[in-house]
This record gives C-alpha cells, structure tokens and sequence, in this order.
C-alpha cells in the first residue's frame, strides 16, 4: 500500500473508532433484497446530527429469526420492506392501532426488548401529496391493490379524500374498498373509461423492476393539468412520470413517499427531529447513481 492508501486507511480507522463504539445504537432495514438507499440516507442524518447510531441494510428472508435476533443483540429499530410487511406483525409484543387497521407493519421500534410495529408508509404519500394539494374533497384515482395501496387507501380516506380504487385483480380492489369505505372502481379495463380526477396515484409495481418502461395507464388518459404520483422510485423517472409530463401533468415521483416515511422511521428509532435537507439529498443522490 502506498503513503497514500496508508493515510486513507488511518482516517478511516480514526473515523470508526470514533464514530462506532460499544454505545453505537443499530438501526436498519429487512427486506428480500438488501436496500442501497436506506443506509446512506439514514447514516447521512445521524451523522448530521452527530449521533451514535449507525444503520445497515440485512437482505433477509428468515422474518421470525430477524425478530429473535433484533431483540438479542438490541437492536434499536428496523424498516420492514417488501415481502415482510405482513409476515412480521406475528412476531412483534405489540402493533399500533393504524398499522393494523392497514393490515401491515413497515417500522419496528425496540423498547428495551419490547417490539413495537408502525406503518409510516401512509404518512409518506400523504406528505408526500399534501405538499403539492390539500386532499380533502379532492377526487383521487388509486390504482393497486397490495399492501402499499392499502396504506395509502388508509391515508387518503385519513384526508377526507374521495378515492375510486382500480386493480388488475379486481376483487382484490373490492376489498379494500369495502375495509376503508372507498369506492371499488374496477379492473384495469374499468380504469380506461375514467375521463375525470383531481389526482392519480400508481401503487402497483409497474415501471419498476421486469416492467421497466412500463406505464400502468396511456398517456391518454393524464389529463393536464392534474396530479401523478408513482409510488415506484427505482428508476426516479418512471415511464408514468415521462409521460405524463409530457401530457401536461404536474408530478411527484415516488422518492417523495420514501423520503416521508422515512422521516417517521429515523425520528421513531432516535427521538430526534430527522433533518430533512440532508437525508433528501442523499436519497436523491443515490437513486440518481
Ligand atoms: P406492495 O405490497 O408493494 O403493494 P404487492 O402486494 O405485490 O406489493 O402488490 C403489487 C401491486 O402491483 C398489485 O396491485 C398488483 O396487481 P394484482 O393484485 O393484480 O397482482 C400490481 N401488479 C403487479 N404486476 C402487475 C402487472 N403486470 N399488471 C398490472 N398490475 C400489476
């Protein structure tokens, strides 16, 4: 090694020394697959903060285990992402009242040993669509019917919100419509025929992952002048956001919901107000890479 790579790894050691001692809090993420942005993000605010927390990203598919293990070796709190958010509500001493209303926890807080589930993912994209329009009496298009369209559903039905539910599956719509009180729209076919809303808010996973490019309506069908939210935030610009700024629309992409509900996540494992700039830069950052 070179005086140079010396000097770099002497900093680095000095850095870890002080930053990670044996009072270092854990914090982190259980998914599938292990989250990139989630780290970096949340690191970036401790250490904004100058706190001694540090936060790893555990793909993972051993849910009960990840529970055992949080609470053995302390864990302080964990984000629960995709396909956890239900199986991990067996495993938890106790769930707030609204994530068991949604059906699925996203944040698990240790309180000396007691785990305790949230759901923060309605925050975000209520956050997320209040900055941009004041929900209430508003007629919002929710298409999707997996658990992110559930905490959303909740959330705008929260808003006062009047909100029409379209999935491919439609009897999966059916059900949320009848668990929050909103109106079942239909199927994807049904969705084509809506000529008229205020808002339209794609919960399912098309434009990310195998359907990349994909878009879950027409471009025919944004109207100018109204609201898209995607909730996918991989890539930041998703073929529904492309298009319809094309066709006029105003946009928010799906890195808004992740930075507010995110926000919940640090404030509840820290006890301190998240700073926002910091960790909304970084996310950006590493979504943009
Ligand atoms: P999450 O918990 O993130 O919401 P999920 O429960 O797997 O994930 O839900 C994914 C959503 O994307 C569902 O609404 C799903 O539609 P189905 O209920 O019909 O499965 C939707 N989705 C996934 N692939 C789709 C596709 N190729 N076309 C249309 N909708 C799709």
């Amino acid at each position: 090694m070179g005086k140079g790579g010396v000097k770099i790894m002497e900093e680095l050691i000095r850095t870890l020394a002080v930053t990670i001692t044996n009072e270092t809090k854990l914090c982190g993420s259980i998914a599938a697959t292990a989250s990139k942005a989630g780290p970096r993000m949340h690191n970036a605010g401790y250490e904004a903060l100058g706190l001694n927390f540090v936060y790893m990203a555990f793909g993972v598919n051993d849910v009960k285990g990840s529970m055992m293990g949080m609470k053995a070796l302390k864990i302080r709190g964990l984000a629960v992402s995709m396909p956890h958010k239900q199986e991990v509500m067996k495993y938890l001493d106790e769930i707030d009242p609204t994530a068991s209303r949604i059906g699925a926890v996203n944040t698990v807080v240790n309180d000396d040993g007691k785990l305790k589930g949230y759901n923060s993912d309605w925050i975000g994209a209520v956050t997320a669509l209040e900055e941009r329009i004041k929900l209430k009496g508003k007629k919002i298009i929710l298409i999707g019917a997996g658990g992110a369209a559930r905490a959303i559903a909740y959330g705008l039905v929260h808003s006062e919100a009047q909100v029409f539910i379209y999935n491919r599956t439609a009897d999966k719509a059916e059900r949320i419509a009848s668990d929050f009180g909103i109106t079942f729209g239909g199927s994807l076919e049904d969705l084509t025929k809506v000529t008229d809303y205020d808002v339209l808010v794609n919960a399912t996973s098309i434009g990310s992952g195998g359907a990349v490019g994909l878009s879950i309506v027409p471009e025919a069908q944004l109207l100018r002048g109204k609201l898209v939210m995607d909730i996918v935030f991989y890539p930041f610009k998703t073929k529904l956001l492309e298009i319809a700024e094309k066709a006029g629309c105003e946009t928010i992409p799906g890195y808004r919901m992740l930075i507010h509900q995110a926000l919940f996540q640090f404030e509840a494992f820290t006890g301190r107000k998240a700073p926002f700039d910091v960790m909304e830069t970084t996310l950006k950052q590493a979504l943009s890479a």
